[in-house]
């Protein structure tokens, strides 16, 4: 287990990489909407995990969909990862948190790699290039840099990339973050939980697996050379709701002998055997935004008999990293979660 000063540390280090923070907000994926919604698990869920959650009864929900930034300005229209963290509320009346991102893969192998990453993730001054430079980076092969975003000042690209030619366990990642774009709705992106999480299934058999969630309605992004407002997407999935539910599967794909299970970095192979564990439906954008998703505190590490945690050392550092971002915002302790 990670000690407490370095969770500390971590949401320390990420705090000290804002521009602007307010200290009663995430430091991280602080622009989000809190959405009700309910799970179903499919027929076959039971069978491969025990969780009360794959039981096939309808369970309650509350999802918070963000953007990955840190800070208080929205951005929806910028290129970057998006959130999407689910609680189940139990019939036992306990409860279990997924959280996800578009991302698939991280950049980090561990603690020391990502307090690296961040010690290098700093913004810099950003500006637009002449079109006298963009045509001499193609002269010599090179991609020219792409144009700022409306708004956008300062960028963390140089540091971020002079992290991934150091590394190449954190390449995938990187790359994947850059390319990544802005989805048109929250609803329309596929999100993966990234870390192995071990199930047990009803015959008693133990199986590594990764989580993610496909959205029914299909992935889309904006087209980025007509970019939309800088803040549409709480809107777009209100009026989405209104007319109709939104409904994601959440799929478990099962890893095999040799697949990486305690390092986030690496994919497993596209042709593992994947189960669909039932469908999440998005109902309503709940009008008491704090009650629906700024005051609950999400932690990977809040799982029931089932599902257990693998020796992913991200995974591990997480844990406590939550409980300290909670406490530090003032977020609401959940009276399900044991840090002993
Ligand atoms: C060592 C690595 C990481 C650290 C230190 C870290 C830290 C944090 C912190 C401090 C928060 C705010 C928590 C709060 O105040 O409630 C947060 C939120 C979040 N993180 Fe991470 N994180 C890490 C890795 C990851 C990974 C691998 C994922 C992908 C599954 C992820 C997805 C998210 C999401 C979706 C949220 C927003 C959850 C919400 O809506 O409340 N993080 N992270």
């Amino acid at each position: 287990m990670v000690d407490a000063s370095v969770a500390q540390r971590l949401v320390d280090e990420m705090i000290s990489n804002l521009p602007r923070h307010d200290p009663r907000q995430r430091p991280v994926h602080t622009i989000g909407v809190g959405v009700d919604a309910y799970f179903t698990a499919s027929d076959v869920a039971h069978k491969y995990c025990i969780a009360e959650h794959f039981s096939g009864q309808r369970i309650c929900a509350k999802v918070r969909f963000s953007n990955a930034s840190g800070g208080p300005e929205q951005h929806d229209g910028w290129s970057d990862v998006r959130g999407m963290a689910t609680r189940f509320l139990l019939p036992s009346g306990a409860a279990t948190d997924l959280i996800a991102t578009t991302l698939r893969e991280f950049f980090a192998r561990n603690v020391e790699d990502f307090l690296e990453f961040t010690k290098l993730d700093k913004h810099e001054s950003y500006q637009r290039e002449s079109p006298w430079r963009k045509i001499l980076d193609m002269l010599q092969l090179k991609v020219p840099r792409r144009d700022p975003y409306p708004g956008e000042k300062t960028n963390a690209s140089a540091g971020i990339l002079s992290y991934a030619n150091r590394h190449r366990f954190a390449q995938l990642g990187v790359f994947e973050f850059k390319m990544i774009g802005a989805p048109v709705s929250y609803a329309r992106a596929a999100y993966h939980a990234i870390h192995t999480f071990i199930v047990e299934g009803e015959d008693g058999v133990r199986r590594p697996v990764r989580f993610s969630w496909q959205p029914a309605a299909g992935v889309r992004n904006t087209n980025s050379d007509a970019l939309p407002d800088d803040n549409y997407l709480r809107q777009e999935l209100d009026d989405r709701l209104r007319r109709w539910p939104a409904r994601f599967m959440l799929m478990m794909t099962i890893g095999e002998a040799g697949d990486a299970i305690d390092d986030p970095t690496r994919p497993w192979p596209a042709r593992r055997v994947r189960v669909v564990m039932g469908t999440l439906t998005l109902t309503s954008v709940p009008k008491d935004q704090a009650a629906a998703g700024e005051h609950i505190s999400f932690n990977p590490w809040r799982l029931v008999p089932g599902i257990e945690p693998s020796g992913d050392p991200i995974l591990h550092a997480r844990r406590d990293a939550y409980e300290v971002s909670r406490e530090m915002r003032g977020g609401i302790a959940c009276p399900f979660f044991n840090r002993s």
